[in-house]
């Protein structure tokens, strides 16, 4: 071995070492020791080091977190064990009950304590390591014959590539649960929506879409997580109990479900029961139930299995979301876009413990669909979020006198004429002075997604609209404390306080300004997208529909709205008073780096040896320059790999400053 390789595969170790640890504390702990940039300029380094050496990659490298090559298609896995479901619970009765069963089969003078976890609503998975290192990881198909998700299961951070400690079987089958959170989820769907993707009905499916990628780079984009729940074979553990094996998992790298909780009887399982049903909405992730284990292993194996199920574990199920009501009537909403909304308004019914008296109807279209009609009985239905749903009409129980719905042909609010463009299920009220799209959109503008102004609520916002204090966004910020002081419910401090809040918010970021405004298809996530091209609101003003495409995420809706937004008279007049109240700009922190190539805009044309196409692209974002998608005004610096072709005899004419790849790495990795 060269001094050379010999040298690189000592600090490769060394830096593998230390960023799997930094990953373990970051994702697992939620503890990390450094800074995100110091972790990112040893992943560089790390990165570098392994396309210079190649054969130096290990399967532990976390390079493999970025996704593999794609696939023609999955390899199969046979289950050594295979992955058994379980037995269905829906009442406090049928958790008893199975205690019943298991007494049953248990010498009477067997004592024992349960389990409970959380039954997660995602996929199971079965990740496989040998000697410490993750070697296949597999769904579980039909319970005997899963996937090869190998790279797939790769990508997940909380997943150790390699295991922890020294002490661990040389053999060993994980096997748990893949999900998204609701907040991944949530930001997965807008980045859709954003690029014109097909949305996601739910978590589930999108953990399921996002596994099931040939390409296992796009699964490395999607913020999978993963609990374990078990391993298929406990004879190999020094465990003796479920809690004690998850504890050991913990210390194998594992992050352990905070919420599984130890009971030591079938009175606490119930109590856990009803615990973690209270808190079901509260958390991150969906969960459709618990799940409940006889602790101990030897009595899990005493006890045994059935065909599909292990006798020793039942899941109990979430009583349904779902009741009967009546539909009373349909109200129509307007949105902050002017979108008109259906709302049913329903008997008062209970639901999961909650009252549900109105649920969305989405739009004309869906209610054609369900065929509903007003005075109908109606199935509704509370999914995981909040939002309640009416699922379908009970047709069997009209009685004749229910009747039509019909969408308005005016807006509710203003009594303009309402438009449906052709392809879209929506109704839109096009007036922009819409006193109800008005409203909407300062709510948003101050709320939690937007500004996030303290005091200044959906309450708030309606009481100062009413008032006529607050009729356009730059009103907010010429508001006084003698203005809030007569209203109902306001005091001094809430006064003051508001006051102060909105005064700080003159200063922002970039991303959270465009977010607030409320711009048709532009959410949070494509606002990060643009403050991260563009930087300044400058750059962006000056940013053509072309600009905007060229924008990875950002797809032509978008592109199409921000561009008639900006040209709007209305609004550079509502931006210009802005920005003499004081709005200004400070960056986010993923643009805190530094950035010099700030203003320079790059094109590449023909092959880079020595960089993926969107690695270049990516580095030169990262220092804070633009890249072009076609030879325009616009580019000033011109890459020109090999084979370089028409835009490099072009560039030549126009004068740009052309590099080749030698002077493209001295500029980037120089400045
Ligand atoms: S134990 C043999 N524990 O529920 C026991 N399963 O209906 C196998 N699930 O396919 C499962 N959370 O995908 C277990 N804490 C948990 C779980 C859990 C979710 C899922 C799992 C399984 C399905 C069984």
């Amino acid at each position: 071995m060269s001094d050379k390789l010999t040298a690189a595969k000592k600090r490769l170790g060394k830096l593998r070492k230390q960023i799997n640890q930094h990953n373990h504390r970051y994702y697992v702990l939620d503890d990390p020791l450094i800074s995100d940039g110091e972790y990112d300029r040893l992943f560089r380094e790390f990165l570098d080091l392994e396309e210079k050496f190649p054969q130096l990659i290990t399967p532990d490298s976390p390079s493999g977190r970025v996704g593999g090559k794609a696939l023609a298609e999955f390899g199969q896995v046979n289950h050594r064990f295979p992955m058994l479901s379980l037995e269905n619970s829906f009442s406090d009765s049928g958790i008893r009950d199975f205690e019943g069963r298991l007494k049953r089969f248990l010498p009477e003078s067997a004592e024992f304590s349960y389990v409970a976890e959380p039954k997660l609503d995602g996929l199971a998975v079965e990740i496989i390591y040998e000697k410490g290192l993750l070697t296949l990881g597999s769904t579980r198909g039909d319970g005997k014959i899963g996937e090869d998700v190998t790279s797939h299961i790769r990508t997940i951070n909380t997943i150790p590539l390699r295991l922890r400690s020294n002490d661990v079987p040389d053999y060993l089958e994980v096997r748990g649960e893949v999900f998204l959170t609701i907040e991944g989820f949530r930001q997965l769907n807008e980045h859709r929506a954003a690029a014109e993707e097909p949305l996601f009905a739910n978590p589930r499916n999108a953990a399921a879409g996002s596994l099931r990628q040939l390409d296992s780079k796009i699964t490395a984009q999607r913020p999978l997580q993963f609990f374990p729940y078990g391993i298929s074979d406990p004879s190999l553990l020094n465990s003796n109990n479920q809690r004690e094996a998850l504890d050991f998992l913990g210390r194998l790298g594992f992050k352990i479900n905070p919420l599984v909780h130890l009971c030591k009887d079938i009175n606490a399982v119930v109590d856990y029961f009803h615990v973690l049903q209270k808190q079901r909405h509260e958390l991150d992730y969906e969960i459709d139930g618990m799940v409940v284990k006889v602790n101990s292993f030897s009595l899990q194996k005493r006890l045994g299995s059935k065909a599909r199920s292990p006798r020793w574990a039942l899941a109990c199920k979430f009583p349904a979301s779902q009741a009967t009501t009546r539909l009373l009537d349909v109200e129509f909403n307007v949105g902050r876009t002017g979108a008109i909304t259906p709302v049913a308004v329903l008997e008062p019914v209970a639901l999961e413990g909650v009252t549900v008296s109105r649920a969305t109807l989405h739009n004309g279209d869906e209610i054609k669909r369900k065929g509903l009609r007003l005075g109908d009985r109606v199935l509704v239905q509370r999914a995981g979020d909040v939002i309640p749903e009416v699922i379908q009409p009970i047709i069997d129980l009209r009685n004749g006198s229910e009747e039509e719905i019909r969408m308005p042909s005016v807006c509710p609010e203003c009594g303009h004429e309402l438009l449906r463009k052709s392809g879209e299920a929506i109704l839109r009220c096009p007036n922009p002075h819409c006193p109800a799209q008005r409203l909407r959109s300062l709510i948003h503008f101050t709320g939690k997604a937007g500004m996030d102004i303290e005091g200044l609520g959906k309450k708030a916002m309606e009481q100062l609209f009413d008032a006529k204090l607050v009729n356009d966004i730059p009103d907010i910020y010429q508001l006084v404390k003698s203005d809030l002081l007569p209203l109902e419910g306001w005091a001094d401090k809430s006064a003051d306080n508001a006051i102060l809040a909105i005064a700080n918010s003159r200063k922002t970021t970039l991303a959270r300004f465009l977010g607030a405004l409320g711009i048709r298809f532009i959410g949070e996530v494509t606002a990060a997208l643009l403050e991260n091209q563009f930087k300044t609101f400058d750059q962006l003003m000056r940013a053509g529909e072309d600009d905007f495409l060229d924008v990875e995420g950002i797809g032509g809706q978008s592109a199409t709205s921000l561009c008639q937004y900006f040209a709007d008279p209305a609004v550079q007049e509502m931006l210009r008073r802005l920005f003499d109240i004081g709005l200004h700009f400070t960056t986010s922190d993923s643009g805190r780096k530094q950035q010099p190539l700030a203003g320079k805009n790059f094109l590449f044309t023909g092959r880079l040896p020595g960089f993926s196409r969107n690695e270049a692209k990516a580095r030169v974002r990262e220092l804070g320059g633009q890249v072009a998608s076609s030879l325009s005004k616009k580019v000033t610096h011109l890459v020109a790999g090999e084979k370089a072709g028409g835009k490099l005899k072009k560039a030549r004419d126009m004068e740009l400053i052309i590099l080749n790849e030698e002077e493209f790495k001295g500029l980037i990795e120089g400045e």
